[in-house]
């Protein structure tokens, strides 16, 4: 079957149609190959006046076959090398025959379906529902089909930058001002004819890249102005990648390489990169993950089946603090009317002039109309009466992290609500099942765990008490995925998955600082594994002071239950910090320095120089590989426990949960998947060093050697 309709008008233009038979979406993959290069052979006999690609689906063209590439193993890297190189050739054939070739694009066309646009002469674009751009990077590949190739010799290397190594996506608006897009029209109709139209007016054309003495915008890397800037391009890309992420480095290798040579042989080069890429691990985890785990979690793989999906109308906010804030301007923008309560009117509002602060910016800066901002602003309603929180879907409490507090509001909120409304905390640390005790009806009560800060950050984690109904699940994801985040979904336990995980990560780099290893050696760890942020400079953002309080709390919180509180090596550490004032951030010293009078001209923030004297052993031999490992098995071997616990019930909730929510290095695809890569007996032999040397911490779970003994790997059924 084929891929590709050919059909030709009245006016001897050659139709391909794209449309990929069984198939929702069009894809690059071998079949569509195969389809290109027989329209190309017919081409070849055919006499035309023109070429038209335009698409059959509601979207232009969606990319290359990710269940093919991830597939891909060394051992057929020659063929998929092949394969692209003669799909590269078809579009190369049909760009260069000296006819006009007009994309038209009816819908999104990105990766492989914006790199079969790039081949067209004239690209045309409706005004909605287009968006455009290369986002391969993001998976760990490369754009294969030509597409480093065509936008660096278009852009020029400087521009195309973003779109490459980024993979920032655009709208055909910005399209048109890079001179990608040339047209944008309103309908399909006005897209034809005006590719026609230009067909008739262009009877002959050539890409610019094919003009005999033709320059590239910014200059070739022979040339002084691109030349100047090449030896920083690789650090910059490490900066922030800091050698973790190959694909990234292998784009900025084939912009710089494909230029030096004629297009074909840039083509080939290009080809290269993006099959070793395709077969390598970072590759492979970053498409498990960010691709196949992603994409069952927004078609609701952990809600329940069978209940319809709802639609939040009115939510109730109990608390207009940090987080209560956060949370009203995410569900305004997406159009839910809010109710912003706190203790008086002037709290309330408060809460809602963050939401005024971002709005204003994003209208100066062009990136909101005024009646949208109006809009989301009218959906905020401030208040200090719980009456008003009568017909709310769904309220969600988030004051002051006190059990008393929280079941007063509880109480308050639920004397006004219908029965099947839902009440949900945002606790960071206080078990739902617990909380749910004040509720009248616990079945309807259930956690939403946001993360910091709320309108950036793209998490919530939904916890289940004991009680909690499938309905109030449903409703739950059903709102996370209204305002546009994504939901895993955990059993209740203290500090749920998220928190609990993560503090292994904070307590780990405290407890190095206090064996007397340098603090930028710690910090450099965690950077150098790919953490966006290191322990200490984590921890003073959280403030030594909450830190203390939820130890001491658990603590409390074990004794009552009659369980020993396990002690670990990072509360001296911590202890020393609070006497010496030192509480974090907020406090205006912490392990680093904030204040002016103990910083360097000009730094914003610094390792405090007072921890040489405190904590760190100026003649501690430092084994880098150690730090970073610990950091890295810590949060790995906690995350089984939260397996085996039952409080994590799927693989991907683990690992976009890690990477979404805590900052889990992006090249491992999540914390399983690192020890999936790692090979499950690999995994528990450092393990069992580092529990040798560092603790019991780090004692391997059952679980992970049941499952080595069976030769299985961390996969949702
Ligand atoms: P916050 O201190 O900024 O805000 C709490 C707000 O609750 C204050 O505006 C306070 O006036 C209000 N409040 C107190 N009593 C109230 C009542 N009876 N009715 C209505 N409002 C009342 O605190 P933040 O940081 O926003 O935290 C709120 C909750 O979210 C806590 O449970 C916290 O553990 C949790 N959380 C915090 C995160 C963070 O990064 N700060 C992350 C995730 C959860």
């Amino acid at each position: 079957m084929s891929s590709v309709i050919y059909e030709k008008d009245q006016d001897n233009i050659v139709h391909l149609i794209l449309d990929k038979p069984n198939a929702n979406a069009n894809l690059m993959d071998q079949e569509f190959t195969a389809s290109l290069i027989t329209a190309v052979e017919k081409l070849r006999e055919d006499d035309y006046a023109g070429v038209i690609f335009r698409s059959n689906k509601s979207t232009f063209f969606a990319g290359g076959n990710l269940d093919d590439l991830f597939a891909t193993q060394k051992e057929n890297a020659d063929a998929l090398y092949d394969m692209v190189n003669r799909l590269k050739l078809a579009m190369r054939e049909i760009e260069t025959q000296g006819k006009p070739v007009v994309a038209c694009i009816n819908g999104a066309a990105l990766g492989g379906g914006w790199e079969l646009a790039l081949s067209a002469h004239y690209r045309i674009a409706m005004s909605k529902n287009v968006v455009l751009g290369l986002p391969e990077v993001t998976l760990g590949l490369l754009p294969g089909g030509g597409g480093v190739i065509r936008m660096t010799r278009l852009l020029g290397v400087q521009a195309a930058m973003p779109y490459l190594l980024e993979g920032k996506q655009f709208k055909p608006e910005k399209g048109l001002e890079l001179g990608l897009i040339n047209e944008i029209v309103e309908s399909p109709e006005a897209m034809l004819d005006a590719a026609i139209a230009w067909i008739k007016a262009n009877p002959t054309a050539t890409q610019p890249y094919d003009i005999k003495g033709s320059k590239v915008p910014g200059g070739l890397p022979t040339q002084p102005a691109l030349a100047r800037m090449l030896p920083i391009a690789p650090a910059m890309v490490r900066a922030k990648t800091k050698g973790t992420l190959p694909a990234p480095e292998s784009i900025l290798a084939v912009m710089v390489e494909g230029l030096q040579v004629d297009i074909d042989t840039a083509m080939r080069i290009e080809s290269r990169y993006f099959v070793e890429l395709v077969c390598s691990q970072v590759a492979k985890n970053m498409i498990n993950t960010f691709w196949f785990q992603l994409n069952e979690i927004k078609a609701g793989a952990a809600r329940p089946k069978n209940i319809e999906r709802k639609k939040v109308k009115k939510v109730g906010i109990l608390g207009a603090g940090m987080m209560g804030a956060g949370i009203a301007y995410s569900s305004a923008a997406k159009g839910i009317n809010v109710v912003l309560k706190d203790v008086n009117i002037a709290a309330a509002e408060k809460g809602k002039a963050y939401s005024e602060n971002i709005v204003n910016k994003k209208v100066k800066q062009k990136r909101l109309s005024s009646d949208k901002a109006d809009a989301l602003l009218n959906a905020i309603s401030p208040t200090e009466n719980a009456l008003d929180l009568a017909d709310c879907d769904l309220v969600i409490e988030a004051v002051f992290e006190d059990r008393g507090l929280k079941a007063k509001v509880t109480q308050e909120a639920e004397a006004q609500l219908s029965a099947s409304a839902v009440f949900a905390s945002n606790t960071s640390t206080l078990p739902i099942t617990g909380l749910a005790q004040a509720s009248q009806r616990p079945e309807n009560f259930i956690g939403l765990h946001f993360f910091s800060p709320v309108d950036k950050m793209p998490l919530v984690e939904i916890i289940c008490g004991e009680k909690t109904s499938d309905e109030t699940l449903a409703l739950a994801y059903d709102y996370v995925q209204q305002i546009g985040k994504t939901p895993i979904v955990v059993n209740d336990s203290r500090g749920f998955y998220t928190s609990r995980v993560f503090g292994t990560f904070a307590n780990e780099g405290i407890a190095m600082l206090g064996e007397g290893f340098s603090a930028s050696a710690i910090e450099n760890a965690a950077y150098l594994s790919g953490f966006p942020v290191g322990p200490l400079a984590v921890t003073d953002e959280v403030s030594l002071t909450l830190v203390d309080k939820i130890r001491k709390q658990t603590r409390l919180d074990l004794e009552a239950e009659g369980k020993e509180y396990p002690h670990h090596p990072s509360e001296a550490v911590v202890d020393k910090m609070l006497a010496l004032d030192r509480a974090g951030k907020l406090a205006g010293s912490g392990f680093y320095s904030y204040a002016d009078n103990e910083l360097a001209n000009g730094s914003k923030k610094q390792l405090w120089v007072g921890l040489k004297d405190t904590f760190e052993q100026a003649d501690k031999a430092i084994n880098l590989d150690e730090l970073k490992d610990r950091l890295l098995y810590i949060q790995a071997i906690e995350t089984v426990r939260c397996l085996e616990e039952n409080v994590l019930t799927s693989v991907r909730d683990a690992n976009i949960g890690s990477i979404m929510g805590i900052g889990y290095p992006v090249w491992t695809g999540g914390i399983l998947q690192f020890i999936n890569q790692t090979g499950l007996e690999t995994f528990i032999e450092r393990a069992e060093y580092l529990h040798e040397n560092f603790g019991e911490r780090f004692k391997v779970p059952n679980l992970l050697k049941e499952m080595a003994k069976d030769n299985l790997v961390f996969k949702d059924s």
